[in-house]
C-alpha cells in the first residue's frame, strides 16, 4: 500500500514538474530572458564586493551586478554585505581601540567609520595574499565600473539600523542614482537597475517617500512570506519576489503563483561546493531557470551560468 502510495505521489510530481516544464516562459522587464545576477560581484573567484569581483563579473557576461549597500559614519554609500566590518576587512588591526560589544562579540559598525577611514582598510587579504590591497567600494565606483556594461541590482541592507542613527538609506540610493541619470525605469538601456530589500519599510519608503518607479523585489526568506496571501499584499508595493531556495522547492506552486499576480521570481543564492543533491552550480541553476521557470538567479559563479 505504502509502495503504492509512493509510486502514485512519484508519477503525479514528475507529470506536474512536465507539465509546468511546458508551460510558455513569461517575461517580466527589464529581464528579458533568464537573468544572471553576479552575487555580491563573482565573488566565486575574487572577494565580495570588491571592485575585482565586480569586474570578473562583467567578464562572465553577468546581466546584473548587486550591490549590498551600507552607510559610512559621513553618510556615504559602500558597497558590503555586513554591518560591520571585521569578516572581509583587517579593521580590527587598522583601528584596534574602535570595536563594540554586541552580544558578546566584539564588532566594528561600518556606521562608526568615515569613509576616508574605510578606505583606509584592506578587504582583500581576508580571501588569500593575491587580493591584498583590493579596498571597500563606494556605491558610485561600483556604478563608475558596471553602468554601460551590465544591470545594477542595489540591496538596501538593514535600512533599520541606519535610520536610528538618522541615515536615510533609501534617500541616498535615489539620490546616487538620480545623479548618475539611473533613477527612472529605461533610464538607460544598457545599465537597467532593480532594487531589493528584506525591509518592506524600506521598499514602502522607496515607493512612497522617494517615488522611486524603478522595479523593485522584496527579499522573502520565511514560508509565512510565501503563502498566497502575503504575495497578493506584495503587489502593488513590489514588482517580483527574491525568494531563497528552500521556499521555491518547498512549494512548488510558488513561482505559478507569484507569476499569475504578475510578480517575477528571483532566486538566491547558488553557490558551487552548496548544490545540495545536484551535481554541479551549473545543473541547479538550469532546474530553476528551465523546469521551475523561475526568472533570475544570483549565483557567486557567474562564470558557471548555464547556457541561454
Ligand atoms: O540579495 C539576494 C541575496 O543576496 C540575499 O542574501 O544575505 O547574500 O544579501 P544576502
Ligand atoms: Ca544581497
Amino acid at each position: 500500500m505504502r509502495l503504492t502510495i509512493a509510486l502514485l505521489f512519484a508519477c503525479s510530481a514528475a507529470t506536474s514538474a512536465l507539465a509546468f516544464a511546458d508551460e510558455p516562459r513569461r517575461v517580466f522587464p527589464p529581464y528579458s530572458r533568464p537573468t544572471l545576477i553576479a552575487h555580491r560581484g563573482d565573488s566565486g573567484r575574487a572577494p565580495e564586493h570588491t571592485i575585482a569581483a565586480y569586474k570578473l563579473a562583467l567578464e562572465a557576461n553577468a546581466d546584473f551586478v548587486e550591490p549590498d549597500l551600507q552607510v559610512t559614519k559621513d553618510g556615504v554609500l559602500v558597497c558590503l554585505h555586513d554591518t560591520t566590518l571585521e569578516r572581509t576587512t583587517d579593521v580590527e588591526t587598522v583601528f584596534p581601540g574602535r570595536s563594540r560589544t554586541i552580544q558578546g562579540r566584539k564588532v566594528w559598525p561600518v556606521a562608526d567609520f568615515t569613509l576616508e577611514e574605510i578606505r583606509r582598510l584592506d578587504a582583500g587579504s581576508w580571501r588569500g595574499p593575491e587580493f591584498r590591497g583590493l579596498r571597500v567600494p563606494t556605491l558610485q565606483e561600483m556604478i563608475d565600473v558596471v553602468k554601460g556594461h551590465a544591470g545594477i541590482i542595489p540591496e538596501t541592507k538593514a535600512p533599520e539600523s541606519y535610520e536610528a542613527l538618522g541615515l536615510d538609506m533609501a534617500g541616498l540610493l535615489m539620490d546616487c542614482l538620480r545623479k548618475n541619470g539611473l533613477d527612472g525605469p529605461g533610464a538607460d538601456p544598457k545599465t537597467p537597475v532593480v532594487v531589493q530589500s528584506f525591509s518592506l519599510d524600506s521598499i514602502k519608503s522607496l515607493r512612497r517617500k522617494h517615488h522611486c518607479r524603478l522595479p523593485i523585489l522584496a527579499l522573502l526568506q520565511k514560508p509565512a512570506q510565501a503563502r498566497s496571501d502575503a504575495l497578493a499584499e506584495l503587489k502593488g508595493l513590489a514588482d517580483g519576489i527574491a525568494p531563497n531556495k528552500e521556499l521555491v522547492t518547498g512549494d512548488p506552486e510558488l513561482v505559478r503563483n507569484a507569476h499569475a499576480l504578475g510578480l517575477s521570481v528571483t532566486v538566491w543564492t547558488f553557490r558551487a561546493g552548496r548544490t545540495g543533491s545536484f551535481a554541479t552550480v551549473r545543473d541547479e541553476m538550469a532546474h530553476f531557470l528551465y523546469e521551475l521557470k523561475v526568472d533570475a538567479v544570483f549565483t557567486d559563479n557567474p562564470d558557471q551560468f548555464p547556457g541561454r
